[in-house]
């Protein structure tokens, strides 16, 4: 028999990143993503499910200022928080949810309810406001999500007139876009991820591909989970987490192999940037990016967590 065992991936944004790369700040992400990750692997080292590992993961990450999702989203045109959210689990392909959202702490967590106490898989604006008032989430005020560095942010990028992401900003203040998660449980489940605030002064109703089911996330227990992070507009024109997923299904690519792909399919039919996770259905992990860096972290199999921007 084989030994039981877990995987668990996180990313925190995709982006040249230069200003961070090295000193206090990376330090300070590094920590971060390495604390969430051990969060997780009491989880999963415990026998829970990957899905519950997935929400709590990306739970913490949307809980901490330094990421673009949750308390540390961007502005957009109008100065406000617009969320997206969406989990995915890959025993059934159940899914939730959120796009356009507001005042809401944690997205991820009101994506999971969308999947487990509806019928429905996505829940927009005033919908899933409502719907997150039904089951008792309650509401946040402003203050909590606008911190000072996202409205100087937003100053500069309404100032230029740009739609910028997150991590290439007008001045080369390079930062990041989007959380995500992905997990391998001891049962062999397979869960992702994903939430942001999207990209810096986006229209009024902009969605991204964050809470679009095969584009931002994607979770088969036959192939594999992927998150992405990037320009959420290239990963819904590709499809990309679903691409990866089909890499596996329909070639048998392992996860290094899919990765490297389905990162190679995003370059030459949108020259698409941003990144993705993935762990496949062996608990393998890799992750692949077209930008100069990537956030991200991983453990596998159960072994030593590792950080890198690279
Ligand atoms: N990938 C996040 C977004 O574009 O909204």
């Amino acid at each position: 028999m084989t030994k039981k065992t877990y995987s668990l991936m996180l990313h925190g944004g995709a982006g040249a990143l230069d200003n961070i790369s090295s000193g206090k700040e990376a330090d300070e992400y590094m920590a971060s993503i390495q604390r969430v990750l051990e969060h997780g692997r009491t989880i999963l080292a415990h026998g829970g499910s990957a899905v519950e590992a997935v929400e709590v993961c990306a739970t913490d990450l949307e809980n901490d200022p330094l990421f673009n999702a949750g308390c540390g989203s961007v502005l957009n045109e109008d100065g406000h928080v617009e969320m997206d959210a969406a989990i995915m689990e890959g025993v059934k392909l159940a899914a939730g949810g959120v796009a356009a959202i507001h005042n809401i702490a944690n997205p991820i967590q009101l994506a999971r309810l969308v999947m487990e106490h509806s019928e429905h898989v996505l829940l927009i604006k005033g919908g899933a406001q409502r719907f997150a008032k039904r089951h008792g989430v309650e509401e946040i005020p402003d203050e909590y999500f606008i911190t000072e560095y996202r409205l100087k942010q937003f100053e500069k990028a309404a100032q230029s007139g740009q739609v910028i992401l997150d991590h290439e900003s007008a001045d080369a203040d390079n930062k990041f876009g989007t959380i995500g998660a992905v997990a391998y449980d001891q049962n062999g489940n397979l869960a992702a991820g994903t939430s942001t605030g999207g990209i810096v002064n986006k229209y009024f109703g902009r969605v991204g591909d964050s809470p679009i089911i095969g584009s931002g996330v994607y979770a088969d227990n036959a192939t594999c989970a992927v998150s992405a992070t990037g320009y959420g507009e290239d990963f819904m024109r590709t499809v990309l987490a679903k691409t990866a997923s089909d890499l596996i299904e329909f070639q048998g690519l392992d996860a290094r192999q899919a990765t490297a792909k389905a990162i190679q399919y995003l370059t030459d039919k949108v020259k698409g940037r941003g990144g993705i996770i993935l762990i496949d259905r062996h608990g393998l992990c890799a992750a692949g990016y077209t930008t100069k860096r990537m956030v991200h972290g991983w453990i596998e199999h159960g072994g030593e967590s590792i950080c890198t921007f690279k």
